[in-house]
């Protein structure tokens, strides 16, 4: 496979997160269902969840931090991409006001990937890269609290709200750069899980469990092919936070090791396009990921969608304004 568009530098300069205050523990949830926090912990590895905000307040808190972080002036920003699922309007767009009060001066759009959309976002800040861009803001957003039934066993025990944004600018050195990427979408699989206008989710827990084992598996092979890399050269994974044990269920197979795999899950639950954004904030805070690592990103989420990028870092090593 020729390698699609990779040897154009890219590095994140800045990271920023954002949670609303209002935590949901599992104990709190039995109040609404007939569940416990021993089973949702066992079951998910979640522990707690943050709900309250709106996409673009999150967007923006976020933004703002890895803004900050970059040193990067608001108007030297070229593109703003939102990967949201859950937009404040059907129309417009979420980034519009998310850039206008960051006071950005560029373009700026949603990608709806739901849960893979970070991913999905950062392979279109690559492509835009290569059309000479230099710096772009990508945040991963999203408030799944509108769009959860809290007294549903299914998904009220999973979702919630956040945000991450990562500065991505150009790396002239090529040091840092995507080194493999895969995009796969399959609508065979829209109604395992879906929201229709004006209502909560509904989804097929068991089929959506067996579909992401599946897609993260076949996704790292392809990025991994097109790196001309094998599984031993990733030395960290960032995956979609979904459930532990649908990490724990597709590192088997592939061989992954836990040690080299950032989880926030716990303390977040699903937060959909900002899980992989939030991950990597906290890998930064705890000086997990050093320069010249190969960094794989990997969601998946409803349509279904899947995503991985491995991107050989070269940027920020050092983050103090983690959540
Ligand atoms: O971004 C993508 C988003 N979605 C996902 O990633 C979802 C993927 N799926 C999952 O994470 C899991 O399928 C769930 C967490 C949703 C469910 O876990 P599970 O291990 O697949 O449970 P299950 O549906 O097989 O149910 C096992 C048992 C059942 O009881 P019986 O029939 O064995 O007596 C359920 O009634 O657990 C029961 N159960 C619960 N008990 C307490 C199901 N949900 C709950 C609950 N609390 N919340």
């Amino acid at each position: 496979m020729t390698n699609r568009g990779v040897g154009i530098g890219m590095k994140i300069t800045g990271m920023g997160a954002a949670l609303p205050e209002k935590v949901i523990t599992n104990e709190d949830l039995t109040a609404f269902m007939d569940t416990s926090d021993e089973w949702i912990r066992e079951r998910t590895g979640i522990s707690q969840r943050r709900i309250g905000g709106t996409t673009s307040g999150l967007a923006i808190e976020a933004g703002q931090k890895a803004l900050d972080e970059s040193g990067v002036d608001p108007l030297e920003i070229e593109l703003l991409i939102v990967a949201t699922t859950t937009p404040d309007y059907i129309m417009p767009a979420t980034a519009p006001a998310v850039a206008h009060e960051l006071g950005l001066d560029c373009g700026a759009f949603d990608v709806a990937a739901v849960c893979s959309g970070f991913a999905y976002a950062i392979t279109v800040a690559q492509g835009y890269l290569a059309q000479g861009l230099t710096k772009i803001l990508v945040i991963g957003a999203d408030t799944m609290e509108r769009i959860t039934d809290y007294t549903d066993r299914g998904t009220g025990i999973l979702f919630a709200n956040g945000a991450g944004a990562a500065v991505v600018e150009a790396d002239e050195t090529g040091e840092g750069q995507i080194l493999g990427w895969d995009l796969g979408a399959n609508g065979k699989y829209v109604h395992i899980l879906y929201s229709e206008h004006d209502d909560t989710m509904v989804m097929d827990g068991k089929e959506v469990f067996r579909q992401a084992v599946k897609v993260m598996r076949q996704s790292t092979m392809k990025t991994l092919e097109m790196a001309g890399l094998t599984v031993d050269d990733v030395d960290i994974i960032v995956p979609h936070q979904a459930n532990v044990r649908i990490v724990e269920s597709a590192w088997k197979k592939l061989g992954f090791s836990m040690d080299k795999t950032l989880m926030v899950l716990n303390e977040t639950g699903n937060t959909s396009a900002a899980s992989i954004p939030l991950c990597l904030d906290r890998g930064l805070s705890q000086d997990r990921i050093k320069t010249g690592d190969n960094v794989l990103m990997l969601g998946f989420g409803a349509g279904m969608t899947w995503a991985s990028v491995l991107l050989r870092w070269n940027g920020i090593t050092t983050h103090t304004a983690g959540f």
